[in-house]
């Protein structure tokens, strides 16, 4: 028997309506601050991410799902979203439009992470971008707006934390800090650490390895070493912040490309893999894909961990329509009446099911009450002979004869 490859799931129509649920609120939250949707290819040049998300990241060295293809082309699966968006911004002169330029996507994401509850080999992100623009206000605005989304999907008990990781300038300084701190506890370190402190400093505060937290916790803070821009920035973000949060000096996010602010968004009940969205300002990454030095900020969420924090809350999900007539037939003849019946009565709107085979009426009214069905319509040899149907309330199993022509009447009548 095949199964599905490990870390993928399938999202079977039990689940839709959550997925439904937070499509609609995410396009709502961003139809409200003036988002607009881009969809870029599932697969890229490999290269856009290995210079995006950085070289020496756990995403690049051990997590993309990449191929060459027939072509001898180098190509990855999205293993994020940031980078495609800003590609596209470069390919298609967005940066000739009014800046910011903001957009958002849906998209599933590909890592090579070893599954558990939360974390898979392909999950999804809703995620959005702000591009072209490097007010703290509009950091304050992508943060909102992430706050905004959880709980108008009915999301409770969240903490937002924030860090400033400063820029191209003075990060060197702290850089420098951070590597004569973990020198000094370097036997404490776990293998990879002790690659990190050679190759990508930053990545040692992300390390979850317990033999490191301590070291870690113990570290220098970049908030120390912020140039007084990096510090003027992140004081006018904290200004403008409406919202509780938290300072977590650890905080530096898994990947390269962010300046200044980063931020992650928590639920309660916290845990490795419980990030529920996390974002940032990444003002050098469009210069470093070969266009004008271009601030920007954005934020993604994964939304399996949002589906698992709704179940986890008890959040009640609207259910998705269904059709709410179901037709049952006794009889060959009965059988094609059905068909027209259905065909007439979908073409005015109303969804309908129809019994298929040759069940007894038993049966048939067992399915209808399975699918969810408002009401069943019945037609038999005497209905044909008189021009009638059996109209049947589901929920009360009331039913009345009326003129097959009355139908699409009674059914508006019911609210359908
Ligand atoms: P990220 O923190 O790597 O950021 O991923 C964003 C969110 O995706 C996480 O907070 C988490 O909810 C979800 N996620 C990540 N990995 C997995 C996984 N293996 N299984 C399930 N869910 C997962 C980014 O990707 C950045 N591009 C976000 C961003 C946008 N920064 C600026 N703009």
């Amino acid at each position: 028997m095949y199964r599905a490859p490990r870390g993928t799931t399938d999202i079977l129509p039990g689940e839709q309506a959550y997925w439904r649920y937070i499509e609609q609120k995410a396009a709502g939250i961003c139809q409200l601050y003036g988002y607009e949707r881009i969809d870029a290819p599932t697969f890229e040049d490999t290269d856009l991410f290995t210079r995006s998300v950085g070289e020496e990241t756990d995403i690049v060295t051990k997590e993309m799902y990449t191929f060459e293809d027939k072509g001898g082309n180098q190509l990855t699966l999205r293993p994020e979203g940031t980078a495609p968006v800003c590609r596209a911004y470069l390919e298609h002169g967005l940066h000739n439009q009014p800046q910011p330029v903001k957009l958002y996507y849906m998209a599933s994401i590909f890592r090579y992470e070893r599954p558990q509850a939360g974390r898979y080999r392909e999950h999804h992100q809703f995620g959005y971008e702000a591009i072209g623009d490097a007010d703290p206000a509009l950091d304050a605005e992508v943060i909102e707006m992430a706050w905004r989304f959880f709980t108008s999907l009915g999301l409770r008990q969240l903490t937002l934390e924030l860090n400033s990781i400063g820029c191209k300038k003075c990060r060197p300084r702290y850089l420098a800090a951070i590597k004569d701190h973990y020198t000094s506890h370097r036997r404490e370190l776990c293998p990879d650490c002790k690659i990190r402190l050679q190759r990508n400093p930053l990545r040692l505060l992300d390390c979850k390895n317990p033999s490191c937290q301590g070291v870690a916790d113990s570290a220098p803070r970049s908030t120390d070493y912020l140039c007084p821009e990096c510090e003027e920035h992140f004081s006018r973000l904290k200004g403008y912040l409406k919202l509780p949060f938290t300072i977590n000096h650890r905080l530096v996010r898994g990947l390269d490309y962010y300046t200044r602010t980063v931020f992650e968004i928590q639920p309660e009940e916290g845990g490795a893999q419980s990030t529920i969205g996390g974002g940032g300002r990444y003002d050098d990454l469009i210069e470093e894909l070969g266009g004008k030095p271009t601030p920007a900020v954005g934020f993604a969420s994964g939304l399996e961990r949002i589906i698992l924090n709704l179940k986890k809350q008890n959040v009640p999900i609207p259910p998705l329509p269904k059709p709410r007539v179901f037709i049952a037939h006794i009889g060959d003849e009965a059988r094609d009446e059905a068909i027209k019946l259905a065909s007439r009565l979908r073409q005015t709107g109303i969804g309908v099911i129809e019994a298929t085979g040759k069940k007894s009426l038993k049966a048939q009214l067992r399915q209808a009450n399975t699918l969810g069905a408002r009401h069943a319509v019945i037609i038999g040899e005497d209905e044909i002979r008189t021009g009638t149907v059996i109209l049947r309330d589901m929920t009360g199993a009331e039913q009345n004869v009326i003129a097959s022509s009355q139908l699409e009447a009674e059914l508006r009548e019911g609210s359908l």
